[in-house]
């Protein structure tokens, strides 16, 4: 199936291949018996047409193809040999009907890929992961720990997986026996949903959330399973959240050896707490634009479910309440899972009034016109605001805080820059307001209502350009030459 998506146009494209393929010998054997009288009718319609013309002029068509050779593509051949059958006009609008279809095909979210996604990679990923035994891991293939989380789906423990094939003795390191540590979430009534959001991300966008192992339904109940649940198993990929770090007092200090590596010596205290967090956000939003390019909306971005490695990576977590809005699923939204303190004031990623989607591939194939009407990735930039201004702004951390907050900027009408005029909260804006207020700038424009034709917040890929990343350079190249200077 997908690889007819690679061919827009087939019958009229193998048509005139025909014609031509004594030119092109190589070409035969790959034309179907069958084509052959159907195409020759239609060939014979088109002799009439003017031949050669300034445009796409024969030799040029032919040159092209000496020049490929045997690297071009059959179907490419043959549509370029297409063309010199058409008339001068009928040229023209099949180049501009196929560009606009390839521009279509391939605008967010991305039909095209999606349909290759899942007509072609996800069946194979099933495959492979059915030989692999990734989908059917056991309750005995797990030594599970403690609980770290319990929210709107399920439990969440830790744990280590013992993987099967792997005897003790091949599996001796220094520090002993090795073990994939793991985090499993499972509950009776699991979000289908989330185990779908993974495996789609393990194919889509696999850095920029926490590494998918698997999954299994328990086979017995003990303490910690119940017999016919269902469990994810993610490798453990740190101790802490972006949540943990910023309730510690010393935040975003206790960041600093974890995001740069070491200490920024030679770099006064404000200035390196401000590339700290710049370069935290610089995560989360290349992030965001990876998943938003593939069309999926997390809904539920908030330090909690910012996983912070050993290397300082910044991991997406918690896709229970994406939705995919290529395909159109879990977009229904379910007010109850969404976190009130990060939640943007359109609550609702697609206007409420939307029906509910069609099959998955009709769906697919609107949703560029949804996504441009709409612009549902604005919904995670609200949030990362958020986080920003929560990083940012001491006083606005706590829980207790960011709740005033809430009421404040909702009275404000979702204006960051009355909210500055208005709030009784005493923020300190240092941070914000250093390198010419940069920061401050991106704040406000992520801060605020998502406006009709994206006017009004920015997406991930425009707040990657904002000044606030892109004009560190000057700064970045003094923290470096201070850090080089100072191990000498
Ligand atoms: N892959 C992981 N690595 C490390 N910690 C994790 C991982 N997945 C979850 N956690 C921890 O468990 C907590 C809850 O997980 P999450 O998926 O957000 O579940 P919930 O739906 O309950 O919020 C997270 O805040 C985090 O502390
Ligand atoms: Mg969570």
């Amino acid at each position: 199936m997908a690889t007819s998506l690679l061919h827009p146009n087939p019958t009229p494209t193998a048509i005139t291949t025909l014609k031509h393929h004594h030119h092109h010998p190589s070409l035969k054997p790959t034309i179907p018996p069958h084509n052959v009288s159907f195409l020759t009718n239609t060939n014979r319609l088109n002799t009439n047409t003017t031949k050669c013309n300034a445009f796409f002029d024969y030799n040029v068509v032919n040159s092209l193809l000496d020049v490929g050779g045997d690297k071009f593509p059959t179907f490419l051949r043959s549509l370029l040999l297409e063309f010199e059958d058409l008339s001068d006009m009928q040229r023209w609008e099949s180049v501009l009907f196929g560009s606009l279809i390839w521009i279509y095909l391939t605008s967010r979210p991305g039909v095209l890929i999606g349909a290759i996604d899942a007509y072609l990679l996800a069946p194979l990923q099933l495959g492979f992961d059915n030989l692999s035994g990734r989908r059917n891991l056991k309750t005995a293939d797990f030594l599970v720990g403690n609980k770290i989380g319990e929210g709107s789906f399920g439990v969440v423990y830790s744990g280590v997986l013992v993987p099967k094939n792997v005897t003790v003795d091949q599996d001796v390191t220094k520090r002993g026996r090795s073990k994939v540590k793991v985090g499993i979430k499972g509950a009776e009534e699991f979000g289908e949903f989330e185990e779908w959001f993974n495996y789609r991300l393990s194919r889509a966008a696999p850095e920029t959330c926490a590494e998918f192992l698997g999954s299994f339904v328990a086979d017995k109940t003990n303490s910690q399973f119940t017999k016919g649940g269902k469990w994810l198993v993610w490798k453990f990929e740190g101790d802490l959240t972006l949540g943990d770090y910023i309730k510690d007092r010393n935040f975003p200090s206790n960041l600093e050896s974890v995001m740069f590596g070491r200490v920024l010596q030679g770099v006064d205290s404000s200035r390196r707490n401000a590339l700290i967090i710049k370069q935290i956000m610089r995560q989360i939003i290349t992030s965001l634009k990876k998943i938003h390019d593939t069309g999926i909306v997390h809904r539920d971005i908030k330090p909690a479910n910012l996983v912070v490695t050993k290397k300082g990576q910044i991991k997406l977590i918690d896709f229970g309440a994406a939705t995919d809005l290529r395909i159109g699923k879990n977009y229904v939204p379910d007010r109850t899972l969404l976190d009130p303190d990060y939640c943007p004031p359109e609550l609702y990623v697609l206007p409420e009034e939307t029906p509910s989607p069609p099959p998955a591939p009709i769906a697919a194939f609107f949703s560029p016109i949804l996504w441009q009407l709409n612009s549902p990735d604005l919904f995670d930039m609200y949030s990362a605001g958020i986080v920003l201004l929560q990083m940012a702004i001491p006083t606005l951390r706590s829980p207790a805080a960011l709740k005033n907050f809430n009421l404040e900027i909702k009275t404000c009408g979702y204006d960051l820059k009355k909210w500055r005029e208005f709030t009784r909260l005493r923020p300190d804006f240092q941070i914000l307001d250093s390198e010419s207020g940069r920061g401050w700038d991106l704040a406000t424009k992520l801060i605020s209502e998502r406006g009709p034709l994206r006017r009004g917040r920015l997406s991930a890929a425009s707040a990657l350009r904002h000044p606030y990343f892109l004009l560190g350079g000057d700064q970045a190249a003094a923290v470096l030459s201070k850090l080089s200077s100072s191990r000498k």
